[in-house]
């Protein structure tokens, strides 16, 4: 170890700061043909030139959405100085669009073909999934391209497309390659969420969940208040879920200090250490919305067990979350591998992320939360049993 007081004699101190802005915009049917929300979101820094996009789509909205390549063709008529300069793109939706190392290599050769310099415009349709892929593939194209998100899912709206994060999945690992790069702007369209399967929508809420309960009590007790309209994805209620939810994200990440997640506090991941984990061990068969809220409350039974947290809270944690349509436990947490249970290298996996050093959030009430730097594996384990217990065959995701 060097002594703490050690300075190289000839130091140039190099420091500057980088300042970001892009709107984040909720609307409605942003395609119709005069609406111009989505020119003014590309072209607004300079609306006197003109501006190439290329499109890339999600297939499970382009499938749903059969006159979408239609409809954004004549969106991008040329008095709104908009150039589509291929046609639409779509890439296989969810998890698959995440996969798929080949993919990435292809999307960045067809921004080569396009000729997309740095000010022009990739056009991400899709739900959290592709927009963390295109955005990775984007983001490593020239050093980075303007990036226009439109998600089409509600997690997607209230969280991956709102935020400053891209990624891949590779070697095992969720997100193992990816880039910090905020967008140039996010079009939250509530019209394309009306095809999205209510299974999704439901796996969205998640994040609206583990957002209320370490920051906002008040937001719990509204979700609560309205879990069975939510659990049926009523628009109205839906469409104020998300607002909340991606104002509370972005607050974050504007104010917390550390949007580019340098340091180890990560209070927006509390229940995602064994997310990740149980997304690959159930092989994808959990989506990520579904996976955080077994994360969330396996992580509300442990503090419960470790006293941190009281039998009220867990019991209603537990209970919003069954109401939403959520899962609480998937036979992946019971999964062994090498003697101990398999859910526990997320664990390892976290530590290595963060750097070393493990910060986990729990809870110490609704909207209340600590940090602690080690879990207990016996007493995670007594968890998962509890959870197993109460939900003794009745899981279901279908
Ligand atoms: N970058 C971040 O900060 C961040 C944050 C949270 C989550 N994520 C990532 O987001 C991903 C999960 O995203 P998700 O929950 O949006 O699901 P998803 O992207 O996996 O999509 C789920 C399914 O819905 C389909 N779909 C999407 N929009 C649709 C629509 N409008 N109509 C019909 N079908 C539609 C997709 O084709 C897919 O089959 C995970 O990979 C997760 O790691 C990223
Ligand atoms: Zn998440």
């Amino acid at each position: 170890m060097l002594p703490p007081e050690f300075r190289p004699a000839h130091i140039h101190e190099q420091r500057f700061a980088v300042s970001y802005d892009y709107p984040v915009v909720f609307c409605r049917d942003a395609l119709a043909p005069a609406d111009p929300t989505l020119a003014w979101a590309i072209s607004r820094q300079e609306p006197a030139r003109r501006h190439p996009v290329y499109a890339v789509a999600d297939s499970g909205v382009a499938a749903a959405r059969p006159e979408l390549a239609e409809r954004l063709a004549a969106y991008m008529r040329p008095e709104t100085g908009l150039d589509l300069v291929a046609p639409l793109h779509v890439i296989p939706g969810g998890e698959a669009s995440k996969n798929d190392p080949a993919l990435i290599g292809d999307l960045q050769r067809r921004f080569a073909e396009a000729r997309l310099d740095r000010h022009a415009v990739v056009l991400a349709i899709g739900g959290g999934a592709v927009l963390d892929a295109v955005g990775y593939a984007a983001s490593t194209t020239h050093r980075g391209l303007r990036v226009v998100r439109m998600p089409t899912t509600v997690l997607a709206q209230n969280d991956a497309g709102v935020g400053v994060k891209t990624g891949v999945n590779a070697f095992g690992a969720k997100n193992f390659l990816g880039t910090f790069a905020p967008p140039y702007a996010v079009v939250n369209d509530c019209d394309l969420l009306s095809t999205l399967p209510l299974r999704d929508a439901r796996a969205g809420m998640a994040e609206a969940v583990k957002v209320a309960l370490i920051r906002d009590a008040s937001f719990f007790d509204w979700i609560e208040a309205n879990a069975a309209g939510l659990s049926q994805a009523e628009p109205g209620l839906l469409h104020t879920l998300i607002r909340r939810c991606a104002e509370l994200h972005l607050h974050h990440i504007a104010t917390a200090g550390d949007p580019f997640e340098s340091g180890s506090a990560r209070p927006l991941d509390y229940g995602h250490w064994s997310a990740h984990r149980l997304e690959i061990l159930s092989r994808h068969a959990l989506r990520h919305g579904e996976a955080v809220a077994i994360g969330m409350a396996l992580d509300a039974c442990y503090a419960w067990r470790r006293d941190l947290l009281d039998d009220v809270a867990l019991a209603r944690i537990c209970a919003l979350l069954e109401t939403l349509g959520l899962p609480t436990f998937h036979p992946a947490l019971e999964a062994p591998a090498n003697g101990v249970l398999a859910v526990l290298t997320g664990l390892r996996d976290f530590r290595e992320h963060l750097g070393g050093s493990l910060a986990i959030t729990l809870l110490t009430g609704v909207g209340r939360t600590v940090e602690v730097s080690e879990m207990d594996e016996a007493e995670i384990v007594h968890a998962i049993r509890w959870l197993a217990s109460r939900n003794k065959g009745c899981y279901s995701l279908s």
